[in-house]
């Protein structure tokens, strides 16, 4: 981890993925771009390993745990068979998401309050094995203190709603929903990460807000470094982060 950085950026590198899985090859190789992200300021690599397995295979989560010096992220959905690989691997961090096999992307945040029972033993069999366990949730008090009461150590707030508003009226609004939300979430003790359709217009805003720990962020640098490579998409990134909190 990169112990100076004021806010830490977690780089997913499913798309990597994505573009190898689109041929059956094995290249371009996520656990390369998670290497190279790591010496230009990612302070996390986050992947996850979907039921489908339409992009993050097995072995990449395998290889990235086992190369990797900064800490893994692992995104799953909380089913037996995401617990079991991930109590047998141990990534750092393991962040808990609602999962459908039709989803382009992830949708929206877990149903905590729903889900109480379940989740609860997902996290304690996670927390047994050592591994930090992050609920992602929508910008909702209730899912925070949900979270909270049954042993999430953090939440990510789902930035999904801000990111898509189609005016400035809108993005305001759920832009302060995000901020209420990690004010409380801090308060009670948890650890505040955000993440889901930030790009290089969006971000700073996001990540000026004082309790975000950490934001997690893959398409639009996977994307940009089609343009100018993974090492610069990823200083870019990190630069407005950084910028924000000045
Ligand atoms: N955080 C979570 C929990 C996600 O599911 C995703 C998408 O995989 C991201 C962050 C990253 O979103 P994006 O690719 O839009 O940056």
């Amino acid at each position: 981890m990169n112990a100076k950085s004021s806010i830490l950026l977690g780089v997913n590198v499913d798309h990597v993925a994505t573009l190898r899985q689109a041929r059956n090859i094995d290249y371009p190789d996520p656990i390369e771009a998670a290497l190279i992200a790591e010496k230009n300021g990612a302070d996390s690599i986050t992947v996850h390993l979907r039921e489908d397995r339409r992009h993050i295979q097995d072995h990449d989560v395998e290889r990235l745990i086992a190369v990797n010096n900064s800490r893994v992220n692992l995104e799953m959905a909380a089913t037996s068979e995401m617990i079991d690989i991930a109590c047998s691997l141990k990534p750092f961090d393991c962040c808990l998401v609602p999962e459908k096999r039709e989803e382009l992307t992830t949708e929206g945040g877990l149903d905590v309050m729903g889900e109480v029972d379940d989740l609860s033993i997902s996290i304690h069999r996670l927390k047994k094995s050592g591994i930090k366990v992050s609920l992602f949730i929508d910008p909702d008090p209730k899912q925070i203190e949900t979270s909270k009461m049954i042993g999430a150590d953090a939440v990510e707030i789902h930035t999904g709603l801000y990111a898509d508003s189609l005016n400035a009226k809108d993005q305001d609004y759920e832009l302060e929903r995000v901020k209420e939300c990690a004010k409380h979430a801090k308060k009670i003790g948890l650890q505040v990460n955000a993440g889901h359709g930030l790009n290089y217009q969006n971000t700073a805003l996001i990540s000026a807000i004082p309790e975000v720990e950490e934001l997690n962020i893959g398409h639009a640098i996977i994307a940009r470094s089609v343009i100018v490579g993974m090492a610069e998409a990823v200083k870019e990134m990190k630069t407005i982060m950084e910028s924000s909190r000045k």
